[in-house]
């Protein structure tokens, strides 16, 4: 059965998501109404086209708190599925990616095909069930999965819309990392983990919105990649005012799209980017033909971003997934991803770079963790939690725009915190999919 809806969370999400009360990053009874209103209904990526390139492959993650189990099936299509046996419930598949063609139950041998049906039971005949279980009502909980541009999200509400309508207009900056070129993206080098004190929602609201960190929080981070130069494009955020120079920060039903690199993507932030650029400017074309001028300035320009709730990415680098595990601590999951036609030496330079970036030790890593843990440090205790936390920035200064989708800021600010919060708030108060809206689709 569902949880309650919230009541009252126009005391929690307050003035269009500008003030937010630090009870949602910390309180009990709201992380378990959003394990049901947000993660129970929202589209919540589960893999990506390249890491199940074959028949049987599987790779296991989590919606929610819920284990899955994500297979690639005999007719090329993906399925997913609750990672538990259908018989007393456990964990189903301990492994995190392979490829098999079933799956037994460690606890009583029950045994799964990849199709999810049950196969064989122990003592299924005479000397246990007497042949008069229906194995046909006992195989995995099977969850729906769509896809779009090789990404592959599930979801467990029937009553959801189209994962294209959940998407809207947001799949058009989304398009310009997984549709620029005809050979596609591809995930590389496995799965980086790590565990973090802190609530969801702080980890994800750091990628979809806060642009407004990097400098203070990563000041040596960035000055060791790249010296003055660095610094000075961080100044050029703020100081410039034509868009296609500057940059914007867009949100759409709370996924949220960040882009002011300036056309050098995060290549600038290499010692050496000659490299890179090289390659950029040689695709650079290419882009312009397949996505159209503008578009193709988002491909080398985005910093950050994300899905709603918890898929999220810096563009040419790396995508990330933040997993609830509690009130107060979360999971992140992450994988380096590059365009598929990447000269070899390149990909590998990326997995590397990646790593000692924002992999679980990485420069920049770690100065993000050592704030959201200590924000959780805060909002747990008994004054700090009483407190709004503040996403004020710029507010009512965001605008629609004819040529770009969703609502746009182009300055440094707050707005797709402002967004993500508000979309927070929908889904955590309506009753059903009927009550939460979506944007009209503007542009194609
Ligand atoms: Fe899985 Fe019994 S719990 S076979
Ligand atoms: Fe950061």
């Amino acid at each position: 059965m569902r949880q309650a809806t919230m009541k009252g969370i126009e005391t929690l999400v307050r003035e269009s998501g500008a003030y937010v009360s630090r009870r949602v990053f910390s309180d009990a009874d709201i992380y378990k109404n959003e394990l049901e209103n947000v993660f129970g209904r929202t589209w919540q990526f589960v893999a990506h086209d390249t890491q199940l390139p074959k028949s049987g492959d599987f790779l296991t993650t989590f919606m929610g708190e819920d284990p899955v189990l994500v297979i690639r099936q005999e007719d090329g299509s993906i399925r997913a599925f609750l990672n538990a046996c259908s018989h007393r419930g456990p964990l189903l598949c301990m492994a995190e990616e392979g490829n098999a063609k079933s799956f037994s139950c460690p606890y009583h041998g029950w045994v799964f095909g990849a199709d999810g049906t049950l196969l064989n039971v122990p003592r299924e005949g005479g000397d246990g069930y007497h042949h008069q279980l229906d194995k046909g009502q006992w195989g995995l909980q099977s969850i729906r999965v769509e896809s779009y541009k090789g990404l592959y999200f599930a979801n467990f509400d029937p009553a959801a819309p189209s994962l294209r309508d959940y998407l809207g207009d947001f799949a058009w900056y989304l398009d310009a990392i997984f549709d620029p070129l005809p050979a596609g993206v591809e995930f590389l080098g496995g799965t980086m983990r790590q565990r973090l004190k802190c609530n969801w929602k702080i980890a994800a609201e750091n990628i979809v919105a806060d642009t407004y960190h990097v400098l203070a929080a990563h000041a040596v981070a960035v000055g060791v990649c790249m010296g003055d130069r660095g610094m000075q494009i961080g100044i050029e955020v703020g100081e410039k005012t034509d868009v296609d120079a500057l940059g914007i920060s867009a949100t759409i039903d709370g996924h949220g799209w960040n882009a002011n690199f300036d056309g050098q993507g995060i290549f600038g932030l290499f010692k050496d980017p000659a490299p890179w650029l090289a390659y950029v400017n040689r695709q650079r074309q290419r882009y312009i033909e397949h996505l159209g001028e503008r578009r193709a300035w988002f491909v080398g320009s985005s910093i950050d971003g994300g899905v709603f709730p918890n898929f999220l990415f810096v563009p040419g680098f790396t995508f990330r997934q933040i997993h609830p595990k509690g009130p107060n601590e979360c999971e992140i999951a992450m994988w380096t991803v590059v365009e598929r036609d990447l000269p070899p030496d390149l990909k590998r330079e990326m997995v590397r770079f990646n790593a000692r970036m924002l992999g679980t030790s990485g420069m920049f890593e770690t100065d993000d963790c050592a704030n959201m843990e200590r924000i959780a440090m805060t909002v747990n205790a008994t004054q700090g939690s009483r407190r709004d936390s503040h996403y004020a920035m710029g507010l009512g200064r965001e605008r629609e725009r004819s040529d770009l989708p969703g609502l746009i800021d182009q300055r440094v600010s707050d707005t797709c915190f402002r967004g993500y919060y508000r979309r927070w708030a929908e889904f955590m108060q309506a009753e059903s999919w009927r009550e939460i809206p979506l944007a009209p689709r503007k542009l194609t």
